[in-house]
C-alpha cells in the first residue's frame, strides 16, 4: 500500500510554501515569495507579508496540486507551521490549513517550523540515521538539535543569545552599504578576499562564557566589531578593504558555527550532520563544515539550496513523519506560537 499523502503548508516568514509529500517522496513544491516587497524596507515588514501570504494561498494550493497531479481529497492529512515565526503570517497560514482539514475531513498537524528545516533532508538524502546533529542557520534562526527522531524526540542544545546567523550577515551587508539582504553580497565579496587579514572575535568560544554557553551563538558583538574596524580606517581616511572584511567576518561566523556544532557530535557520538535553513548556501559555512566533517569521520547532508529556505516540503516531510510515528493530530483550535520551543516538533 502507498503511504499516506500529505500536504504542507508554510508561511512563518515572507514565502507561502505548497507541497505534497508522499512518504520521502516529494511530489511538487510551490513557494512563492513577498522578498521583492520588503527588499526597499531592508528588512521584513509583518503586515506586508501578511498579505502577500493572503493573496497567494489560494493560488499557491492550486498549483501544487495540479503540478502534483493530485486532488485535494486525495490528501490523507494537512501539515503546516504552527511557530516560531511572525504571528500575522503564521496565522494566515494555520487558518487555510485548518478550513482544508475540516473541508476534507481529514487530520491536521500543527508543526515546528526550525525542526522542519532538518526534516526536509529526508526527501533529498533518505531515512535519517537513529541519531544526528541538526544546524539550523538561516535570518531568524542558529540552532543547534539533536535528534533522536525527527517525529517526537528533538533537543536544542544551543541557539543564538542575539543575531542570527543570516542577520548577522545582512547588518554588516548594511554598514558596507550592500544591497539588502546582504548575507549572498557579502559571500561573493569574500570569495575574493583572504580570511585571515582580520581577527575578528569569536564569541563564547573560551573560558567562563563557553562553559556557560558551550552550543550556543552570539553574533552581535562582532558585528559591532566588525562596524568599529570599518569605521576606525573610514576616520583615518583610508580605503576599505571590503574582500578583506567579508572574508575575515565570514570566516568569523563559519569557525564558531562549525566548530561548537563538530564539538557537539563528538561529545555525544554522533557521526550524521544536517546543515538547513537558508543561511546554508553561505560558502565559507559550506566548505568549512565540508573540510571539518571529513576530518572528524562525519556524514554532512546539506540540502540543495531550494530546500535550504523557507519551503512548504519542510513540513510536509515533518508531517509525514508525525504521521508514520503514529502521532496524535492536533486539535482544530491549536493557538500559532511565534516563539515556539524547539523541543516541541508539533502542537
Ligand atoms: O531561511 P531564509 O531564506 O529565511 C529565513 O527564515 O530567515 O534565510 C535567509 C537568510 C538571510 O539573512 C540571507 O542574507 C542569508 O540567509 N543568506 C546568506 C546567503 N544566502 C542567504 N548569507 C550568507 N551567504 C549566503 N550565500
Ligand atoms: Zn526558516
Amino acid at each position: 500500500m502507498s503511504q499516506p499523502l500529505i500536504l504542507g503548508i508554510e508561511t512563518s516568514c515572507d514565502e507561502t510554501g505548497v507541497a505534497l509529500v508522499r512518504g520521502h517522496d516529494l511530489l511538487f513544491d510551490a513557494v512563492a515569495s513577498s522578498m521583492d516587497e520588503h527588499a526597499r524596507f531592508g528588512g521584513i515588514i509583518p503586515e506586508v507579508a501578511s498579505r502577500a501570504h493572503l493573496e497567494a494561498m489560494i493560488p499557491t494550493i492550486r498549483r501544487a496540486l495540479t503540478e502534483a497531479n493530485v486532488d485535494l481529497t486525495d490528501v490523507d492529512a494537512v501539515a503546516v507551521t504552527a511557530g516560531p515565526g511572525l504571528v500575522g503570517p503564521l496565522t494566515i497560514g494555520a487558518s487555510a490549513a485548518k478550513a482544508l482539514a475540516v473541508a476534507i475531513n481529514k487530520p491536521l498537524y500543527g508543526v515546528n517550523h526550525v525542526v522542519g528545516h532538518a526534516a526536509v533532508d529526508q526527501l533529498v538524502h533518505g531515512a535519517f540515521p537513529e541519531r544526528f546533529m541538526a544546524l539550523v542557520v538561516s535570518g531568524g534562526h542558529s540552532s543547534l538539535l539533536m535528534v533522536e527522531d525527527i517525529a517526537t524526540s528533538v533537543r536544542e542544545l544551543g541557539s543564538t543569545l542575539d543575531d542570527a546567523a543570516g542577520e548577522a550577515f545582512d547588518k554588516v551587508g548594511r554598514l558596507l552599504d550592500l544591497p539588502y539582504p546582504g548575507g549572498p553580497h557579502i559571500d561573493r565579496l569574500a570569495r575574493e578576499g583572504n580570511p585571515h587579514a582580520i581577527r575578528f572575535p569569536r564569541a563564547l568560544t573560551g573560558g567562563r562564557d563557553k562553559e556557560k554557553h558551550l552550543y550556543d551563538f552570539s553574533f552581535s558583538g562582532l558585528k559591532t566589531s566588525v562596524a568599529r574596524w570599518v569605521e576606525a580606517r573610514h576616520d583615518a581616511g583610508e580605503d576599505i578593504p571590503l574582500n578583506d572584511v567579508a572574508a575575515s567576518f565570514a570566516d568569523a561566523v563559519a569557525d564558531v558555527l562549525t566548530a561548537k556544532t563538530i564539538a557537539a557530535c563528538q561529545r555525544h557520538d554522533i557521526d550524521t550532520l544536517v546543515i538547513g535553513g537558508g543561511f546554508s548556501a553561505n560558502s565559507q559555512l559550506r566548505d568549512m563544515a565540508a573540510q571539518r566533517c571529513a576530518q572528524a569521520g562525519i556524514t554532512l547532508r546539506i540540502p540543495p539550496i531550494r530546500y535550504c529556505t523557507d519551503n512548504g516540503a519542510m513540513i510536509a516531510s515533518l508531517g509525514a513523519s508525525l504521521v508514520a510515528a503514529n502521532v496524535a493530530p492536533s486539535t482544530l483550535d491549536f493557538p500559532v506560537d511565534s516563539s515556539m520551543p524547539l523541543m516541541i516538533t508539533h502542537v
